[in-house]
């Protein structure tokens, strides 16, 4: 580092003369000295891209005077002095190693460290230290007992490639992400739009996918024709007979299951229904209207009431299982949305879900799972301890899942399959890594946790 320890002694060159200067000053003691201070040793590392087993090291310490900067590779042998620009060191052999910079200068020595993880199975150095899992099982195959689902969209399903084959290979079931909802197969009074729905639907029809629907009505889905109605409550509810009859009628034998109802519970005190458009003109029964047209359209289809933070919710719980018990044989299932943390909610939470919906003799889905590693954006990376917590989690639900009666078992189904792709991040408005698949395709410890909960 030459050039730096140049530049470094240039810059204290005003302090020392400084010093010359006071020297001998009227009323002075002596010189004044200006204590050295430590300077911080920092550096940045990456993995690269052209060589997974070659670690880019960039030293980024700053500081006044002169210092010292010392590399320990980690792999033994002697302090290596730094040298201007990016160091590339190879990592060949499996095993945990601890990269240290080493600056010196007269106050004393600092260091930072760094921990580097080589599994040349999963492909070499582990980018933040999370190894890719090796894992070749597939996990349709590996849940024998239920459908293992995922989401998915025209596009996608149009388009092929990488995403669609890897759902087509780990996932038996599928759900629209948003093409299934009112307002986009029903976007103007009197014309529906079944594009999208029917792509993803034959899509699951030609390659043996189950096909889940989702979801009927939902106030976030409602589109603003429906919204600002301008007819009768009457017309109002011949309208929505109408989308339900036609939509069930139309995906009649090719889909199995409808959730009919998202999300009707409110979040307040009390957990009354949620003001919406369907409760204001049809009334507080709607829920059972739609499900009535739903059955009427199609006896053979699974009808499913589906809200979110059932687990961490005992009040919103509560509030769902009245829904079911009042809808009675109207409906078939529970579907609780799985949208929850590596830290919450507990075990014994879901399992409260679990017991509720067995104990009715109801079909269990837990639909819209994925586990934020980031819920406090404490995070700019995963870390591997996060990795390990979310991974601890899905291994947890599955579990859950998996230790329900046969009869009571119908879906878990993840809510995306890669990191980049999930929903959360424009939710929350910051990163977060809730999925089992790496931003590049690669399989994360959540999935040999989603495997570990099928043992
Ligand atoms: C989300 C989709 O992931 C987004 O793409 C869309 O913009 C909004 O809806 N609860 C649900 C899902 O029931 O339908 C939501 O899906 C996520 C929350």
């Amino acid at each position: 580092m030459k050039y730096k320890n140049l530049f470094n002694i240039l810059k204290v060159l005003p302090l020392f003369l400084l010093i010359i200067s006071c020297e001998g000053e009227e009323g002075s003691n002596g010189p004044i000295i200006i204590p050295v201070e430590k300077v911080q040793a920092a550096f940045n590392m990456s993995i690269s891209s052209s060589d997974s087993n070659v670690l880019l090291l960039d030293n980024k310490t700053v500081g006044t005077g002169e210092f010292k900067s010392e590399w320990d590779f980690g792999q033994g042998g002697a302090l290596v002095l730094d040298q201007p620009g990016i160091e590339e060191i190879r990592f060949d052999t499996d095993g945990t190693f601890s990269v240290r910079l080493i600056v010196t200068n007269d106050a004393g020595l600092t260091v930072d460290s760094k921990t580097v993880v080589v599994d040349n199975s999963s492909g070499g150095i582990c980018p933040n230290g999370i190894c890719a899992s090796t894992n070749s099982a597939i996990l349709k195959d590996a849940a024998t007992t239920f459908f293992v689902g995922n989401i998915t969209r025209a596009s996608r399903v149009n388009g092929g490639g990488q995403h669609t084959e890897i759902l087509k290979t780990h996932f038996s079931s599928i759900t629209s992400e948003y093409e299934m909802k009112m307002d986009v197969m029903y976007p103007s009074e009197g014309n529906y739009d079944f594009t999208a729905a029917d792509a993803i639907v034959n899509f699951g029809v030609d390659n043996g996918i189950n096909v889940h629907g989702h979801a009927l009505i939902w106030h976030n889905a409602t589109p603003d024709w429906v919204k600002n109605f301008s007819g009768t409550n009457a017309e109002f509810e011949t309208m929505v007979k109408d989308y339900i009859t036609t939509t069930v009628t139309r995906y009649k034998g090719k889909i199995a299951s409808w959730d009919v109802v998202n999300e009707a519970i409110d979040d307040g005190s009390g957990n009354p229904l949620r003001s919406s458009v369907f409760k204001d003109k049809m009334g507080d029964d709607y829920i059972k209207k739609c499900f009535q047209w739903a059955r009427d359209a199609d006896p053979d289809v699974l009808l499913f009431y589906n809200d979110y933070n059932m687990a961490s919710s005992p009040g919103k719980r509560t509030a769902m299982f009245n829904i079911v018990d009042d809808l009675g044989d109207l409906v078939d299932g529970v579907g609780a949305q799985m949208h929850i943390s590596y830290n919450g909610p507990s075990a014994s939470n879901i399992q409260a879900v679990a017991d509720g919906t067995v104990s009715r003799g109801l079909k269990l889905h837990f639909a819209e799972l994925d586990i934020r590693a980031n819920p406090n954006n404490d995070q700019t990376s995963l870390t591997a301890a996060r990795a390990d917590a979310q991974k601890v989690k899905f291994k947890e639900v599955v579990k859950i899942y998996n230790s329900i009666p046969l009869d009571n078992k119908y879906a878990l189904t993840v809510w995306g399959l890669k990191d980049n792709e999930s929903w959360l991040i424009d939710f929350w408005g910051h990163i977060d890594w809730p999925l089992m698949f790496n931003d590049d395709y690669s399989k994360k410890p959540a999935y040999d946790g989603f495997l570990e909960g099928l043992e």
